[in-house]
């Protein structure tokens, strides 16, 4: 587990970070007595901040004792100090473990009827939530669109895991293990520093969205990629200093500063993608190219009176698998693989198979990842060997777990 220390984190006046940790009302409230002692013993300042409910499950004497200033529950324990505001002005983090279905929802929203959610909303700081609850909780609607929202509003979340729960049931809910959320907290402590232009000077081309296969002249078999992770790649890198090239079937806004390059086909995006990859560094497949197209298209509307027609496909070149094996020396290339089972090994043989350096894998039958979600979670594997996993996230944070190895695969490009 890393430290922070004043340095580290830039706190202004040489303070130590300032961590509110919000407890729920969940029987995981006794982890969060642990997260609470490793953080100080991280050197964060700890305020702990009860739910009257959560006093029920741990007692306030424990996280006085362990924290750095006395547990607060209530708005009106010392109205004069203006609990409500001062503790998420002051915070540099507010992480909440446990984070019960309830909280989740009062947070999503906007609720504000106690002194953990006043904070929350009162807050500028960045936000970790820890969900805890018994899995047909955790994998009902309600619950899981609260967290989108919340994901859509830069909360990071530290999933729960599975194991046993309360009453003896096993399944997914339990809330993660205090080392992961504390690493998680330095972890956002440590980003606070300004993101560093460190992909300037780079030529960085994109692809997005999912292609357009005629049938007709107004039907066509196309996907349900929406293209927002790979307009959200082309912002990142621009945000990082990259000149940006985006190759798009997506009508989403275009990133300010982007060359942007509209296709639909999977023909004319292969045309566009290795007429451009050989003056880029960094190449990102993130588009999802059809497989298959009708093998003929007709020039005029097919009528029902015609009959049903039989759709004769062929097949489309891999276009990844090409600007692999026509890459050069330097240049990073980076696909995608969208998943429903078995995602690390389809995703490890893809990587090798298209002679790639990165393959960013996401199982899209998990609840709020990949196509048309504003949120993401992936894994990214490496040809080096290496594996980064990316929690659920907003696609622009994703974004930048990618270019954060790409930026090291540029510096240090395997040999
Ligand atoms: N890709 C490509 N050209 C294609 C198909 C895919 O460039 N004709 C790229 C995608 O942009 C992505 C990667 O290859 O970066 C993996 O795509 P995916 O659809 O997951 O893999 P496929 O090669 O289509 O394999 P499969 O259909 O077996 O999943």
């Amino acid at each position: 587990m890393g430290q922070v220390t004043p340095d580290d984190t830039g706190t202004a006046g040489g303070d130590r970070p300032f961590v509110v940790l919000g407890v729920s009302a969940g029987i995981a409230a006794y982890k969060a007595v642990e997260v609470c002692r490793r953080l100080v013993d991280a050197g964060a300042h700890v305020a702990p901040v009860l739910t009257d409910r959560a006093t029920r499950f741990v007692g306030r004497a424990t996280f006085d004792a362990l924290g750095s200033e006395p547990t607060q529950t209530s708005v009106f324990d010392e109205v004069s100090a203006i609990p409500h505001t001062r503790l998420g002005q002051r915070a540099d983090v507010v992480v909440v473990a446990p984070a019960t279905a309830d909280l989740l929802a009062r947070y999503a929203a906007g609720l504000a009827d106690d002194l953990l959610t006043t904070t929350l909303v009162a807050t500028a700081a960045p936000v970790i939530v820890c969900p805890a609850m018994h899995t047909e909780m955790w994998e009902h609607p309600a619950v899981q669109a609260n967290l989108a929202t919340l994901v859509a509003r830069g909360v990071t979340v530290v999933p729960p895991e599975d194991g046993r729960l309360a009453g003896g049931d096993l399944g997914s809910g339990r809330m993660a293990e205090p080392e992961t959320i504390v690493d998680a907290v330095l972890d956002l402590l440590d980003r606070r520093t300004p993101v560093t232009a460190d992909l300037a000077g780079l030529r960085v081309l994109v692809s997005a969205g999912g292609t357009r296969e005629a049938i007709d002249p107004v039907r066509f078999i196309t996907n349900r990629s929406s293209g927002k992770q790979g307009h959200a790649l082309a912002a990142a890198a621009l945000r990082r200093g990259a000149d940006v090239v985006l190759v798009t079937t997506s009508s989403l806004p275009r990133p300010a500063g982007a060359e942007v390059v509209e296709v639909e086909t999977a023909a004319q995006m292969e045309d566009a993608m290795l007429e451009r990859a050989a003056g880029a560094d960094v190449v990102v497949m993130a588009a999802a190219v059809a497989d298959f197209r009708p093998k003929v298209a007709t020039d005029t509307k097919l009528h029902k009176a015609d009959g049903i027609p039989e759709l004769v496909l062929e097949a489309t070149n891999d276009i990844l698998s090409e600007l692999g094996r026509r890459r050069r020396p330097g240049q990073v290339l980076v696909g995608f693989a969208a998943e429903t089972d078995d995602v690390a090994g389809r995703a490890q043989a893809k990587l090798v198979a298209k002679g790639v350096d990165l393959m960013v894998a996401n199982d899209v039958s998990a609840p709020q990842v990949g196509f048309d979600h504003d949120t993401n979670a992936v894994t990214i594997f490496g040809v080096d060997g290496t594996v980064t996993s990316v929690p659920l996230a907003t696609k622009g944070a994703v974004a930048d777990a990618v270019y954060d190895r790409v930026a090291r695969l540029v510096g240090d490009p395997p040999t």
